[in-house]
């Protein structure tokens, strides 16, 4: 079927947590998209409450079924079932993971800019937080790997968390940078937990690598996170994955996991995962096609009218991530004149030191709200210029 990514749905009063100002400000930040889900997801969960018995569940034979074809045929991740673990978030996945491979006061490593909470749970879990400027080369983010490895000696770094794709850069890494950051951790054995949340959402041109796959002599220190929240706009249903390979390390942590009776999801949350990696497809290929559309409609926009904006192109996701330095206001001043036009970015200071002077634009909405959109934050640059 032909979905409609043009239909303006309001979700203000919605408890909605983007749309969460009750003006007309327009939403342009938190990461989910402004477009209906699949119809196969929304049968499913009509489906589910039609039965009407809403009991204890566990995952299905199909569920199982549903994930490893899905990485399987996708991107060549052979899974098995006993890979496969469920967590209610990738977040909270990431935090059990900080439990398993460090002790408190163990350093952690992370790039800089990266999405918060990979800086935030890190101190508020005890552990010392070691950041690692990405490198911007050729308009878009590079790892600094001669910075990783010497923070990793100076630190006696225990866990390096990797966003992959990532979040804000938009960078999806090649196998040779996956390849080389696997190295230097084996070398100082440094475990690996790779954040892949935006894996589904690789635009053309790029092929998302799971970390996983790689790190075949080294599976004791290597886990995937991710889940079918982002991709297919269902974040509100929460529910995510942990793959790990190694047999000891499973049983680590599920072991953690019955320590805190977190491994299991709700019954929508298994259903709305099972239909949407069963019959999804055909929805996040026209999501993604959109999404291109308005990517480079923002390009476009961009440089014709505020060209002092320097855009790093996604290579996946749709978030846009925004240099405005050369308008040399701190984020709050540019948060707060881009509020006053009535238009919401997310400010990039709260994605580290290197989020200084940036703005994160999320284009995941129709095209008529993203040409208003930008229209108001044109008017809004115009008055910190002037
Ligand atoms: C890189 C990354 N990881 C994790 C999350 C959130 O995951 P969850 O809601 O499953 O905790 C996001 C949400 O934007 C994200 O961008």
């Amino acid at each position: 079927m032909l979905y409609n990514f043009d239909e303006i749905i309001d979700r203000r009063n919605t408890g909605s947590l983007k749309w969460h100002y009750s003006d007309d400000t327009i939403a342009l930040w938190v990461a989910d998209m402004d477009f209906r889900a699949a119809q196969p997801i929304l049968k499913t969960i009509e489906q589910v409450g039609q039965h009407g018995v809403l009991g204890y569940t566990k995952p299905t034979a199909a569920l199982y079924e549903s994930i490893i074809n899905w990485h399987g045929n996708r991107y060549g991740l052979a899974l098995d079932k006993q890979h496969i673990l469920f967590s209610p978030g990738v977040i909270p996945s990431l935090v059990l993971m900080m439990r398993i491979f460090t002790e408190v006061g163990d350093a952690v490593l992370v790039n800089d800019p990266i999405y918060a909470p990979f800086m935030t749970k890190v101190g508020d879990n005890g552990r010392q937080l070691i950041l690692s400027a990405l490198k911007e080369g050729e308009g878009r983010y590079q790892l600094d790997l001669a910075d990783i490895e010497a923070k990793i000696v100076a630190h006696k770094v225990k866990l390096f968390l990797l966003c992959n794709p990532h979040n804000p850069g938009g960078r999806v890494w090649t196998v040779d940078e996956l390849e080389s950051l696997l190295l230097i951790c084996k070398k100082h054995d440094v475990a690996i937990v790779s954040d892949e949340i935006h894996q589904d959402l690789t635009l053309s041109g790029h092929e998302f690598i799971p970390f996983l796959g790689l790190a075949k002599d080294y599976e004791h220190k290597v886990v995937s996170i991710t889940s079918m929240t982002k991709t297919f706009n269902v974040a509100g249903i929460k529910g995510s994955m942990i793959f790990a390979k190694d047999e000891a390390l499973i049983e680590k942590i599920s072991q953690q996991q019955r320590l805190s009776d977190e491994h299991d999801l709700n019954l929508f949350a298994y259903e709305v995962m099972r239909s949407a990696y069963e019959q999804g497809d055909e929805w996040l290929a026209q999501a993604l096609t959109y999404i291109e559309a308005n990517i480079n409609l923002v390009c476009d926009f961009l440089a014709q009218h505020l060209p002092d904006i320097r855009v790093m192109r996604p290579e996946a996701s749709y978030l846009i991530w925004l240099d405005c330095s050369a308008y040399d206001q701190d984020d709050q001043t540019l948060y707060d004149q881009l509020r006053a036009a009535r238009v919401e970015l997310s400010a990039g200071i709260q994605y580290g030191n290197e989020g200084q002077f940036k703005m994160r634009l999320n284009v995941a909405c129709p095209q008529a709200l993203l040409i208003e959109g930008l229209n108001r934050i044109h008017a809004a640059f115009n008055d910190i210029k002037s």
